[in-house]
């Protein structure tokens, strides 16, 4: 039977490298295997049950998910612990996750006695329990409560809502997980850790029990996933990776490319690929040529990549691979990946959850 090749593969195309793969899901696990602290992949990255799988089958404890359309996805593929990370406000997506929880073990993020209020309602009618974190804000400044006191006040009436389950609380790093030098990092890090620590002592002393502590990402997982008291990381990018996060951590491989064609040759200084800002972003940098030593990319059109060359001579037909600048953005724009091991095609696996932001 014929196998198709990479090279066969039609463009653009997203590509895994499933050796690279599977050593970065194997290094994490061998990481939390010696460690108090559990993983729970943030699966807004790569937005296909599959590799959520993988994860799972290499150790992880349950899974994160950005958006309610997201958990719905991971569900329906069988997962059953899942963390949505994320404020899920109003009547008509607080029925769906009320919904949810009648067939998985959902668990999403609060930070306001109105959304518990909702939440709890929404429970009640549905007939079922939601698990709950409080998410505190840890220096990001993006969601989260401001102050221990009022995670203590929140919680406290959580324990008395109806329909809903408190598990423990939840702080993201997010302007900690990209510093390049590790030290000034780990401080950052470490900082966050002492608010998440110290709202969960609170309530400890207050006599709530707080099962989870949830924090970190992959430019963190080493730092947040052995701070005394946190219980889980949410590392999402490090089964994938991306030329950014690479120039910030060397412990994971860039598993993901975008296959993309020359299509023409406008002049000796340029090479127009047939892959543009519909098919890779570039919120942090310019994706990353391979192969072409001296080229990078200067521009993205729609469908048009723009390369500068210097001393190689490529001709219109020939196939180019590039890294993307951010995978979970890219990942979102393509409806399939191509798995491939070595230069043979493994398989075809659909990104099920991409574009499920509502
Ligand atoms: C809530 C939350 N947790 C964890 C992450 C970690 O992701 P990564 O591992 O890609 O840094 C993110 C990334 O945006 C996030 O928003």
């Amino acid at each position: 039977m014929h196998t198709l090749s990479k090279y066969e593969i039609d463009t653009p195309a997203l590509v895994i490298d499933l050796d690279k793969m599977d050593r970065n899901i194997r290094k994490m696990a061998d990481f939390f295997e010696k460690h108090s602290s559990n993983l729970r992949p943030h699966t807004k990255t790569h937005k296909c049950p599959i590799l959520a799988h993988k994860q799972l089958q290499a150790g992880a404890r349950g899974i994160t998910c950005a958006k309610l359309g997201e958990a719905e996805v991971m569900a329906l593929a069988g997962i059953r612990d899942i963390l949505i990370a994320n404020q899920i406000v109003g009547a008509q997506k607080t029925a769906r996750l009320a919904n949810l929880a009648r067939h998985c073990d959902v668990m999403v993020a609060v930070e306001s006695t109105d959304n518990v209020a909702e939440l709890s309602s929404a429970a009640g009618s549905a007939g079922s329990t939601i698990r709950v974190l409080i998410e505190v804000d840890v220096g990001m400044h993006r969601c989260g409560v401001k102050s221990a006191e009022e995670a203590l006040s929140l919680a406290q009436i959580i324990l008395s809502s109806p329909g809903l389950e408190f598990e423990g609380i939840m702080g993201y790093e997010g302007h900690a997980v990209m510093i390049p030098d590790f030290e000034d990092r780990q401080r950052a890090c470490i900082d966050s850790m002492q608010v998440l620590i110290s709202t969960k002592e609170i309530l400890e002393k207050n006599g709530i029990e707080v099962k989870i502590v949830s924090a970190g990402g992959t430019g963190t997982y080493n730092i947040a996933g052995t701070y005394p008291g946190i219980t889980e990381i949410q590392g999402g990018s490090y089964i994938l990776m991306d030329a950014h996060y690479a120039g910030v951590l060397q412990d994971f491989e860039c598993a993901l490319t975008i296959l993309t064609t020359i299509i023409s040759r406008p002049n000796k200084e340029t090479a127009i690929l047939d892959a543009g800002m519909k098919a890779m972003t570039f919120e942090f940098g310019m994706p990353e040529l391979v192969g072409l030593p001296g080229a990078n990319l200067s521009f993205l059109s729609e469908e048009h990549g723009h390369v500068y060359i210097e001393d190689v001579d490529p001709k219109a037909g020939q196939k180019i691979e590039v890294i993307p600048s951010h995978c979970c953005t890219t990942i979102n724009l393509h409806d399939i990946y191509y798995a491939v091991r070595g230069d043979r095609v493994e398989g075809v696996w659909p990104i099920a959850a991409r574009g499920k932001f509502v």
